[in-house]
């Protein structure tokens, strides 16, 4: 996979960036998991804030497009009693010509703890960890290579659903739920950050990870990724117990890898007929933003085995843990 030089697997993210979940050990990812599940508590309040940052800054910088990623990061920061600055890059200097470099720094000399960005660059977040050695920097999207929290929300949300179904907590069955568990990953890999996460999560926790999509949609080095690639939609949706679909990621030119959309639908679209051959409770995931009638039916989405507004829901624990063990590093977190 695509990692960076040198990556180091850690144990815990306490005091440190989240970048990319290739440097998550398996006990690093649960605890993530473990402590948003103590944070889904204070969601249900009808006062949601818990005192665990106040006095922090949490700046939100997205210089692409996001509705789900900085909606529940913000969410989440205002929940832990950060303040957050929320930069709109439409309408700052970034568009004066402004380099990544110099809107760093202008942040930071403001008093910041954090960073929370989306860059459509591969690698921007760790450029700007680089920039800023003493704020933590949260990934929330770089390029093609990693969107972690979308990986953990997502790990987080198939552990609470089989939980529930096996009447247990998370918590008592750590990682042990995605021991053998079968989840196939359909549509534009190639282009996808949150397949990169997805997979490592997964793999991470123990699950048995496969992929379908049409040649041209494979990443070139799909070999050194910890999965299987599957030739045939109709074989692999019976096989899984999970089925995570992914649009085509057409700001990052995926239109030219197919011949065209209905073709990709007719290939590799969850049609109604397609998911009536899946396994009568296994879960259906998407990220977001859906191209609804394309990588899946309407019909599909709105069914009782789609989960997407839990994926979306369950963002807001997975990021108030993020900041909290990050930004926080140590300490119990208080509850009023
Ligand atoms: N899943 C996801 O990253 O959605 P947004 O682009 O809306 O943040």
């Amino acid at each position: 996979m695509d990692r960076y030089e040198g990556t180091v697997v850690i144990a815990s993210i306490r005091g440190r960036n989240l970048l990319s979940l290739d440097e998550l050990s398996k006990e690093a990812i649960v605890e993530v998991l473990d402590t948003a599940e103590s944070f889904v508590e204070v969601n249900r309040r009808s006062i949601k804030k818990v005192p665990a940052l106040k006095g922090r800054v949490v700046a939100s910088l997205f210089f692409e497009e996001s509705t789900r990623t900085r909606l529940s990061f913000e969410t989440a920061a205002k929940r832990l009693s950060a303040d957050v600055l929320s930069l709109a890059v439409a309408s700052s200097s970034v568009k004066k010509g402004e380099s990544l470099r110099d809107t760093i720094a202008t942040i930071d000399a403001l008093g910041i703890d954090a960073v929370v960005m989306r860059h459509r660059s591969s690698g921007a977040a760790l450029q700007v960890s680089r920039y800023v050695p003493h704020v933590r920097v949260i990934n929330g999207g770089d390029g093609q290579h990693q969107h972690p929290t979308q990986g953990l929300l997502d790990a987080f949300t198939i552990r609470q659903i089989l939980s529930e179904r096996h009447d247990t907590t998370g918590l008592e069955s750590g990682a042990a739920l995605f021991e053998g568990l079968r989840i196939l990953i359909v549509g534009d890999i190639r282009h996808s950050r949150v397949a990169r996460s997805d997979v490592a999560a997964y793999a991470t926790l123990g699950a048995e990870v496969r992929l379908c999509a049409p040649g041209t949609l494979l990443p070139e080095d799909v070999a050194t990724w910890p999965v299987t690639v599957a030739s045939d939609l109709d074989d692999a949706l019976a096989w899984a117990d999970v089925v995570g679909l992914l649009r085509l990621q057409s700001e990052r030119g995926s239109g030219a890898f197919v011949a065209s959309l209905s073709e990709f639908t007719f290939t590799h679209g969850l049609t109604v007929e397609r998911a009536r051959r899946m396994k009568p409770d296994a879960l259906i995931m998407h990220p977001g933003p859906m191209n609804r009638g394309v990588e899946i039916d309407s019909r599909v989405v709105d069914s009782s085995r789609a989960v997407v507004e839990r994926q979306v829901s369950n963002g807001v624990p997975i990021r108030m843990a993020v900041l909290y063990l990050s930004v926080a590093g140590s300490g119990e977190w208080q509850t009023r």
